[in-house]
């Protein structure tokens, strides 16, 4: 699958990296420094590239948007035309000093978002998990038990593909429904970064769901 990352730092930048490790053909973009995503593309190895905005978004069959809420606006401008597109977002609609919500309870970002890109298709993803856990998750990607990671959209197809990334980095992906149901899994993502940044064990957390009574 050809995936174009908007928003090489934290997350965009190691989850850009492990699709590559798992055969993807990846473009960094959309940071500060262009040497940062050509180091990116060198230290994912394999058929990894940085680019533009516009370049990441071209050929993609998936779009990672991986931006602070404030720099949406900005990076969609460079991308162009995402119409037919998928976007997997794993941004949250945080302020600027990343407290709060700014959107909660009668939307989310992930439907905001999908009103400013109509013509695409956007997964709400990758939200719910600190970016310290990634690289174990998928060293750990052969065990027998993976953890969850929720992620929710409107069309199957899209859904599918949204699907095949979680489980490439080595979660259990769970299909929370319709993208409306970010409204719940955006605050969940905040629960989850709570535990991982003011708990005690450290951020490398992960999540899983088990289903009792069968
Ligand atoms: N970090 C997490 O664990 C985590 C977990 C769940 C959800 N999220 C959400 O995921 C999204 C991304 O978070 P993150 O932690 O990956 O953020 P980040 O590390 O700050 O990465 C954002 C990227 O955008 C780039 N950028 C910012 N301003 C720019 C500008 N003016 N021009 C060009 N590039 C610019 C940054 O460039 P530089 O590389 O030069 O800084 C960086 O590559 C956010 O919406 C966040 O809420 C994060």
């Amino acid at each position: 699958m050809r995936v174009g990352i908007l928003g090489s730092g934290l997350m965009g930048g190691k989850l850009g990296t492990l699709f590559t490790r798992a055969g993807h053909e990846v473009v960094f973009s959309y940071a500060r420094r262009p040497e940062k995503l050509d180091r990116l593309a060198r230290e994912a190895g394999g058929n990894a590239r940085a680019g533009t905005p516009g370049e990441a978004a071209r050929d993609a069959d998936a779009l990672l948007l991986a931006v602070h809420w404030s720099r949406i606006e900005d990076v969609l401008q460079q991308a162009g035309d995402v119409s037919g597109k998928v976007i997997v977002s794993c941004s949250l609609p945080m302020n600027a000093d990343d407290t709060e919500l700014v959107v909660a309870h009668t939307s989310s970002g992930a439907e905001e978002l999908a009103k400013r890109v109509p013509g695409a298709t956007v997964i709400s993803a990758f939200n719910t998990i600190p970016s310290e856990v990634l690289f174990a998750v998928f060293e750990a990607r052969g065990n027998a038990t993976r953890p969850s990671l929720v992620y929710c959209g409107d069309t199957g197809s899209g859904k599918q593909l949204a699907a095949r990334l979680i489980r490439d980095v080595g979660f259990d992906p769970v299909d929370a429904g319709q993208l409306r149901i970010a409204r719940y899994t955006e605050p969940f993502g905040l629960l989850v970064a709570q535990l991982a940044y003011e708990g005690e064990g450290g951020p490398e957390l992960a999540y899983r769901f088990e289903r009792y009574g069968k």
